[in-house]
């Protein structure tokens, strides 16, 4: 069985979805491993060090497409390259199935067998293939690293002969996988962090790593889902969220907002007049950008700048860390192939509890009842 690895070519990708690493793992069971050349450049990694790792490297797409049984990326392939695998095979990467399913159209045409690893259920089991959680982790630390070094403040409290510099401030709103960690990073630089999150849950997390958590009184109204998500909430205990939060930002050098309900637009936090109110010289980094922002006036990849205070929407943030990046999604995609890879061969089980969630279209049909209401195709019978 082939797994096939291509270079990334959306523009600012410098992840792999594959690093040697994880190529010895699936030689070891049995499969063989092609990688287009320089695929791993930007994750440090060279041709080399796949060929040592038991890869074939090649420089010629079309045939690295025309022979794979499975294709992992990171993000999803362009039109072209779905047309060019053979019908039955198989893609793996981030497929962005609920925000554009309609580009899964090609895949579907062509007989593809797609998985979302947004997809994947996130269960104890699939623990090992989280690959959001994986990248959320990298982006909450990046955003702290990214806010230190454009503020013009440092980060921890100093007592030097010249005198006291205190300590930065910093505003976590969302205490997910991506706050949590941003947490953490800005607490290790020295900040005074404060943390707002809508599920209760989140209150313990946050003060376990020395932050303070804003609580704010939603009126007992449900917040998280069965599975532990939050969900949309009334306007008016969204309000209640955002003026503490325009409370909070005034002293804040640098706010960065995670808060995401799934399957729907990001929920609005900071409004222009919370930015209006903040300091010259703070900053707000959005990670929300792609689902819309958390900031009422960030833009998505953009740098806006309202009254001396910085607003960034970097919608990839994870891609700026690619060598660990790489290395974790690659962990993720490997822990999931493991479970489609039997004596060497494909063996797609779509009664297991977590491939058969992860499928997006299969043998011409659309197995996800979202993604097939999107578009418009029969949803496969289950
Ligand atoms: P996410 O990326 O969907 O959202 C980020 C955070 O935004 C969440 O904590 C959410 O509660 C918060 N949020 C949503 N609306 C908000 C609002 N209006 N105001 C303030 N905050 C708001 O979530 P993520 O990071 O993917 O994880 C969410 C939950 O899933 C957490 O409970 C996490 O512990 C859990 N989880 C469980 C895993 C497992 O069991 N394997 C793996 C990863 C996450």
């Amino acid at each position: 069985m082939k797994i096939t690895v291509l270079k990334e070519t959306l523009p600012g990708e410098a992840r792999v979805a594959l690093m040697p690493d994880s190529v010895k793992k699936l030689v070891a069971l049995k499969s063989a491993v092609i990688v287009e050349s320089n695929a791993g450049l930007g994750a440090a990694r060279t041709d080399d060090d796949y060929r040592e790792a038991g890869a074939t490297v090649s420089p010629d797409r079309g045939e690295l497409l025309e022979s794979a049984n499975v294709l992992v990326t990171v993000n999803r392939p362009p039109p072209e390259v779905f047309a060019e695998l053979k019908p039955g095979a198989v893609v793996l990467g981030f497929l962005r199935p609920l925000d554009e399913p309609q580009a899964l159209r090609p895949a579907l045409a062509g007989g593809l067998t797609t998985f979302a690893m947004e997809l994947i259920p996130r269960i104890t089991r699939a623990q090992a293939m989280d690959a959001l959680s994986s990248m959320a982790t990298v982006a909450g630390y990046k955003a702290v690293v990214l806010g230190a070094s454009q503020i013009p403040r440092m980060f921890p409290l100093l007592m030097t002969a010249a005198g006291t510099v205190p300590p930065a401030r910093v505003l976590v709103l969302g205490a997910g996988v991506a706050g949590l960690q941003a947490i953490a990073t800005a607490r290790r630089l020295g900040a005074v962090v404060e943390g707002y999150d809508v599920r209760a849950a989140a209150g313990e997390q946050v003060r376990s790593l020395g932050a303070t958590f804003l609580e704010v009184d939603l009126g007992g109204i449900k917040t998280e889902d069965a599975g532990g998500y939050a969900v949309e909430l009334s306007e008016e205990a969204m309000q209640r969220g955002r003026d503490l939060i325009a409370e909070r930002a005034k002293t804040a050098d640098v706010v960065i907002t995670t808060a995401q309900v799934p399957g729907r637009r990001a929920p609005l936090l900071v409004t222009e007049e919370a930015v209006n109110g903040m300091r010259r010289g703070a900053m707000i980094i959005d990670l929300a950008g792609a689902t819309g922002g958390n900031c009422a006036i960030s833009e998505a990849d953009k740098i806006v700048e309202r009254n001396g205070v910085t607003i960034m929407a970097p919608t990839n943030l994870a891609a700026t860390v690619p060598v660990h990046a790489s290395q974790l999604y690659s962990r993720n995609v490997t822990a999931f192939l493991s479970l489609l890879i039997k004596d060497g061969e494909l063996s797609i089980d779509m009664t297991d509890d977590v491939v058969g969630p992860s499928c997006v279209t299969h043998q011409g049909e659309v197995v996800n009842s979202r993604v097939a209401a999107a578009v418009g195709a029969s949803i496969r019978p289950g």
